[in-house]
């Protein structure tokens, strides 16, 4: 119990969106609330811009500003809060999903106009597998969009989740007038400001106050009225304990840009959001007030400069107090290391810190040492689950084109993978190498690296493959029987196990048929996949 206070001081989570949502304007808003940044517009940098796809610089320069922005952390009434970033555009989704095994809760921002979009129901899909609590939070309200009522069925049908709204938008497009808020029991005004924040907010403790009438005028007054007491009547009182247990999810309205709306968000998150959780290890739960420092890696990222190839490797701390200087144990490598400049991330800046608690984030230079995934303890042999891999979408062969430097080239794809910037398996015979990614983008940054920070030459020859599906069963032989029968299908990922390369899913379907002892799956996280 020594670290309580630290920890119950703390919020770690994520926003997510569909790209275009607002994700990049609602974290700027909540920066600007925390005082960590003082102007709109520093946080907009940090997009990977649509026009990316092939401009190399681009993506350099993307991925050094990312660092910066990885984790912005600030204070605010007391807590700190530490958001987590996730690259919204979909070719980097891999990234995402990793990094929400980091945090704790998650904001889902939605357009009022578009809806549920693709990229939002994957991301819902991966909360949902490990019960993460999540707000959404619905943007654009000062745009014309859908109808509250029905985005709110929508988000229930598409995402699975019950939802329950603690803001209610009065009117939308140029009749939005602003949000009640049903937690609170007040009301703020709509007052266009990008730049600065709306202050004009009115308390009305009992909504059939005239005072209402005045404000807003009698017509929208009594159609919020009325659509009030639909929600009373529709929806469950909200529970916190089932949006803690990833159940149900409180919706709140607004409009980002104009900094609406994002206030009651960030003072109900809060109060209702939850401190650091323990994670599941191998071995048994480990709870954040234990007084032995853990913790695990979610994401490597690499020096920009070729002749400095250390990396940065972000820990997530998920018990006891980590201390620089101080040797912790590699439980992989099965080795102490210690840290003499480990690095928080206080919005742009970056500082060394003497310690951190569970919620941090903290940055540890690399030489080469850490993978995806990899756990650091006191000496307690366990490894932290639940940092997945799921099938690829696009699999290409990389084919060495200079004999002198396979070296370089072997060397450059296995540290890229452990970055976890791509996928790798490796077929028998010939170690023919078959790299699989969420988006055509990665393959441009790898080729890229692999040229420049490596001195290899390759290129990429696309393969036919669907899914790569991970194999388990309890009937070796029938394993074995797969495996002689499809060896041009069968390969290994980094760890040794075996995947099925599935071309089309017919033949996925195929296997199931005729191979009822073996399972194949689209993660390699076996047990969440059940669990969902
Ligand atoms: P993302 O990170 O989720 O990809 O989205 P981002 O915040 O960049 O927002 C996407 C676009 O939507 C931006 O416009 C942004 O200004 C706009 N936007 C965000 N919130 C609101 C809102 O509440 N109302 C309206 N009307 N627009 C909003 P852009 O034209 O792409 O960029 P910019 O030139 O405005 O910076």
């Amino acid at each position: 119990m020594k670290h309580q206070i630290s920890i119950e001081k703390r919020r770690t989570f994520g926003i997510i969106a569909h790209p275009d949502a607002g994700k990049t304007t609602l974290t700027e808003k909540l920066l600007l609330f925390g005082g960590a940044i003082q102007t709109a517009g520093a946080v907009k940098n940090n997009k990977i811009k649509k026009t990316a796809t092939s401009d190399f610089m681009e993506i350099e320069k993307q991925r050094g500003i990312s660092v910066a922005t990885s984790v912005m952390a600030f204070e605010y009434s007391g807590k700190q809060i530490n958001i987590l970033d996730t690259p919204g555009h979909k070719d980097f989704a891999e990234d995402t999903y990793r990094t929400l095994t980091a945090v704790d809760s998650v904001i889902l921002v939605i357009d009022c106009a578009n809806g549920v979009e693709s990229q939002t129901e994957k991301l819902m899909e991966v909360c949902r597998m490990r019960n993460t609590p999540v707000i959404i939070f619905v943007n654009k309200m000062d745009r014309e969009g859908k109808d509250a009522f029905s985005l709110l069925d929508e988000l229930e049908e598409k995402l699975n989740i019950k939802v329950r709204p603690l803001s209610w938008p009065i009117g939308i497009g140029d009749r939005f007038k602003g949000v009640y808020n049903l937690y609170d029991k007040n009301l703020n005004l709509f007052q266009a400001n990008k730049t600065k924040i709306a202050k004009e907010i009115v308390q009305i403790d009992n909504i059939s106050d005239n005072l209402l009438n005045e404000i807003i005028g009698e017509a929208p007054a009594n159609e919020l009225r009325e659509e009030l007491e639909i929600i009373e009547g529709v929806y469950d009182n909200f529970n916190q304990s089932d949006y803690l247990s990833g159940s149900v999810a409180p919706v709140f309205f607004g409009s980002a840009v104009n900094n609406f709306g994002v206030k009651e968000l960030l003072d109900t998150f809060i109060r209702i959001s939850p401190s650091p959780i323990g994670r599941e290890t191998d071995k048994r739960f480990i709870e954040p007030n234990e007084e032995k420092f853990s913790g695990f890696v979610f994401k490597i990222h690499a020096n920009l400069d070729p002749k400095h190839r250390d990396r940065i490797a972000f820990l997530r701390i998920v018990s006891g107090k980590f201390e620089k200087n101080t040797f912790y144990y590699h439980v992989r490598l099965d080795k102490k290391f210690k840290f003499p400049n480990p690095t928080s991330f206080m919005a742009q800046d970056k500082s060394v810190i003497d310690e951190a608690f569970p919620g941090d984030v903290v940055g540890l230079y690399d030489t080469g040492n850490f993978k995806i995934g990899d756990t650091l303890s006191e000496g307690e042999k366990m490894m932290f689950k639940g940092i997945p891999s799921f099938s690829p979408e696009i699999f290409q062969e990389l084919e060495n084109l200079d004999p002198m430097k396979s070296k370089q080239l072997d060397k450059g794809i296995s540290q890229l993978t452990d970055e976890g910037v791509a996928q790798m398996f490796v077929q028998q015979p010939g170690n023919r190498k078959i790299v699989g990614t969420v988006g055509q983008l990665q393959f441009e940054v790898i080729a890229h690296r692999l040229t420049h920070e490596y001195g290899a030459s390759c290129r990429f020859v696309p393969k036919n493959y669907f899914k790569a599906c991970w194999i388990t069963t309890e009937n070796d032989s029938s394993l074995q029987k797969f495996l002689n029968a499809k060896t041009g299908n069968i390969a290994k990922d980094k760890d040794n196990n075996f995947v099925f390369l599935a071309e089309t899913p017919f033949l996925l379907q195929m296997a199931e048929r005729d191979y009822p002892d073996l399972t194949f799956h689209y993660s390699s996280e076996f047990k969440l996949e059940q669990m969902n």
